[in-house]
């Protein structure tokens, strides 16, 4: 009943609702909607209560609550269901269990991660409150090595968000957003294909938001949104990379074009005219990042003067 009434003041958009409006429409008694309202008032939500207007939604908290999110969001497709958890394992873990039976576009995000997972078996610190964890159900009808584009797709519309906000950031190719040089957001996207056709895809992003301590293995390395100096809420971050996700996605479902982000990536490529090393193995070798191709693969060129297309992997900078 609480998320009904949460739902009412969110439509109301900043109006008054009056709680006879809101007791014949959900059948309660007024006395009811007063102890409901009075139990999302102790959630954090700021209610206006005005003799003869009613109700009115002032502000809510910077919490992950589907009502709220859906409210703020301009999509179509992409957050159209939006799964809300206060913890959870991993999200990707439960949108993989889940991805059969959901629609295009579900949504998982979680306050905390317990068993939060990183590229390459890493772990990722997925503190209570203090980021974005978030997957993202993606059923595109496109040929699997197609399928880094995604990812890609996804880092541009996290940086755009960023930048659009206020955040001066760039993408080192393929996955990681960086600000100051320092990472703020990795991307893990996995991919289920039955024969030749992707059945499904998960890309599963993580944003540092608030997190000001990070455990000593990455304390250089890594860095949050609130440690670079902006102080931004989640909600506000989270609908724009969605909605920018959605524009680029639909985008490139229906005209093919990894050029076009390709272009894009590099626009906002950490990497492109700078030294960086590429990491192969244990190995990791000097080179400069040249080009993002129109396949969206890496070109570099090492100190020898040689030169590779790189499809996947790990550079640094
Ligand atoms: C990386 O840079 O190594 C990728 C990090 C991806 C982390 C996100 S947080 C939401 C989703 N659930 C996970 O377990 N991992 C991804």
């Amino acid at each position: 009943m609480k998320d009904k009434i949460l739902k009412l003041l969110l439509e109301a958009k900043g109006e008054f609702i009056s709680g006879e409006y809101i007791s014949e429409k959900l059948g309660i008694s007024r006395s009811a909607v007063w102890k409901h309202i009075k139990s999302i008032k102790e959630e954090g939500y700021e209610i206006e209560s005005v003799t003869k207007k009613g109700y009115r939604l002032n502000q809510y908290p910077d919490l992950f609550v589907s009502e709220v999110i859906k409210s703020k969001l301009n999509t179509n497709i992409i957050g159209k269901k939006i799964l809300c958890f206060e913890t959870i394992g991993s999200t990707n873990d439960h949108a993989k269990k889940i991805a059969k039976e959901s629609e295009e576009g579900t949504i998982i995000l979680s306050e905390e991660q317990t068993k939060g997972r990183g590229r390459m078996g890493k772990v990722w610190h997925s503190i209570k409150g203090d980021g974005i964890w978030l997957s993202i159900i993606l059923k595109p009808d496109i040929p699997p090595y197609h399928a880094p584009i995604i990812t890609q797709i996804a880092g541009l519309s996290v940086v755009i968000a960023l930048n659009e906000l206020g955040v001066k950031s760039s993408i080192k190719w393929p996955n990681d957003i960086l600000i100051n040089n320092k990472k703020i957001c990795g991307i893990l996207t996995e991919m289920s294909i039955e024969i030749d056709r992707i059945d499904h895809i998960v890309v599963g992003i993580g944003m540092n938001v608030k997190t000001l301590d990070f455990p000593n293995d990455i304390e250089n390395m890594a860095t949050s949104i609130l440690k670079e100096g902006y102080s931004l809420n989640r909600l506000d971050i989270l609908s724009r990379i969605l909605e920018k996700f959605e524009e680029f996605y639909t985008d490139y479902v229906s005209n093919n074009d990894i050029e076009k982000i390709a272009n894009m990536c590099k626009t906002y490529s950490a990497i492109i005219g700078k030294d960086i090393y590429v990491i192969k193995g244990d190995k990791r070798r000097k080179a400069r990042g040249i080009d993002i191709n129109k396949n969206g693969n890496l070109i570099v060129e090492y100190e020898d003067g040689s030169s590779e297309e790189l499809v996947s992997g790990e550079v640094s900078i």
